[in-house]
């Protein structure tokens, strides 16, 4: 795939996203419930955990954000959610890492390579990263994290 054919795949996926939020305000069942805020516009995500008795994380988010904010935190309920704790907390590890630019390990889950264009745009940063976050500090109070 060329790079302009990739940018615009990219696109195409953050745009369905933002569209068809997985996992959006249905939060009411959750066993945690943690916030983070963009203090540059004000917009906010809260993540909520609930993990069933064999460990399986259901995932779910609400909140206002941009397109970036609600695709990214709708692609990591698709990635992350219905898996288990200790495999969430691994993949949520290892995806953090390269969305912040510590590692060029690109994360084999396909809907995350998307957000690879956007990772690159320093100004969108906190949109992207706002949802795994507030993710990273549910997680910490399930005990687990
Ligand atoms: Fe507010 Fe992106 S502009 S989260």
């Amino acid at each position: 795939m060329t790079d302009a054919a990739k940018k615009q795949h990219d696109r195409q996926v953050l745009l369905d996203h933002f569209r068809n939020p997985r996992g959006k305000d249905a939060l009411t069942e959750s066993d945690v419930i943690s916030a983070s805020r963009n203090p540059m516009c004000g917009d906010e995500v809260e993540v909520g955990v609930l993990v069933d008795d064999s460990g399986t994380a259901d995932i779910r988010f609400r909140g206002r954000g941009c397109s970036v904010c609600i695709a990214s935190a709708s692609i990591m309920v698709e990635t992350l959610s219905g898996k288990k704790l200790e495999q969430v907390l691994e993949e949520h590890r290892h995806i953090c890492a390269w969305l912040h630019g510590e590692s060029d390990a690109m994360p084999e889950q396909p809907s995350v390579r998307a957000l690879e264009t956007v990772r690159e745009l320093p100004a969108r940063k906190r949109c992207l990263l706002l949802a795994w976050e507030a993710l990273a500090e549910s997680l910490s109070k399930t005990n687990y994290g």
